[in-house]
């Protein structure tokens, strides 16, 4: 089988090499696309793939239409927003992602954004310092608990909410529920959101929500760009000159966040809160075992669509 690896961000070194042992030590053929620019790029190089890797990379009905041998598309991460689940399917493909693996790199990137904020952008301004402080997390998966982890022993208190977790299960894990979003967001200093790109969490987090938060508050973002309405953010951001967005994903409006908030605003240049070789390394090669598994005997754990 031709196992593809299509990454327009590509893996670290350490990753693809990994990747190549366990696809070729099991009788495949490992191709690769890095670093690519257009979308064209992607079309021709999936004409002749069994099996696809993507990070972030769009997989769309187009991709799918253009790879008539794909089996199964692994989504070397967590979300899998860009994956066209409908268009897999249609066409019997089977999508996967590797839950977990590159979690901790989020975490650690989620932290780093509270300090890199709470010290004013490392200027020599007078900054302050996170521990004392109290941490709402949005959605309490695999990278919220991790964050919830790293705040507490940084001495920062923890609240969660987890549309998911009940209320008794997140105290058990450590963490003050929350009653509410509302709740979440008037109670904590900082507020890390972990929640998916989904129909129901797209532009939910804006003016409402955001002009909740106590004096100084600071909203950090490693989830995806699209659960921010951008223009309630924009204008609670206006409103209260104390409050702070701090973002992995730079949003659509981002040369008026950094008009409009100068130092109380910062997004990295590319999302990176993966981008670590620990990451890459448990991520790809959890996909590349993902596919020879699948084509060894079937397994179809982590498997996001149905058909
Ligand atoms: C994920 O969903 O796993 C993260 O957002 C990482 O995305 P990336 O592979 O594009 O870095």
């Amino acid at each position: 089988m031709n196992v593809l690896v299509a990454t327009e961000k590509p893996f670290a070194a350490a990753a693809v090499n990994g990747i190549r042992e366990i696809v070729e030590g099991a009788g495949h053929t490992l191709s690769l696309l890095e670093k690519y620019t257009e979308k064209e790029q992607l079309l021709k190089a999936v004409a002749d793939a069994d099996a696809l890797i993507v990070r972030s990379d769009k997989v769309t009905a187009e991709v799918v239409a253009a790879a008539p041998n794909l089996k199964i598309v692994v989504r070397a991460g967590a979300g899998f927003d860009n994956l066209d689940l409908e268009a897999c399917s249609a066409a019997r493909i089977v999508a996967m992602n590797t839950p977990g693996q590159n979690s901790n790199a989020v975490a650690e990137l989620a932290i780093a954004m509270m300090i890199y904020m709470s010290r004013g952008q490392f200027t020599p301004a007078t900054g302050c310092e996170i521990q004392g402080k109290k941490v709402g997390i949005q959605a309490f998966g695999n990278v919220g608990r991790l964050v919830g982890r790293k705040a507490e022993a940084m001495g920062m208190s923890v609240m969660a909410i987890d549309p998911f977790i009940p209320a008794e299960k997140i105290k058990e894990m450590g963490a003050e529920p929350a009653a509410s979003l509302e709740d979440l967001y008037s109670k904590c200093d900082f507020v890390s959101v972990h929640i998916p790109a989904t129909p129901e969490t797209i532009g939910s987090i804006g003016y409402d929500l955001v002009s909740k938060m106590p004096k100084g508050g600071v909203l950090v973002n490693t989830a995806r760009k699209e659960v921010i309405d951008e223009e309630g953010l924009l204008k609670a951001l206006t409103e209260r000159p104390d409050l702070k967005y701090v973002t992995d994903i730079a949003p659509d409006r981002i040369a008026e966040f950094q008009e409009k908030c100068a130092l109380r605003f910062f997004a990295t240049p590319k999302k990176m809160g993966a981008q670590t070789a620990e990451a890459n390394i448990n991520a790809g090669l959890a996909a590349a075992r993902q596919i020879c598994g699948f084509f060894a005997d079937g397994c179809t754990k982590f498997q996001l669509n149905k058909f």
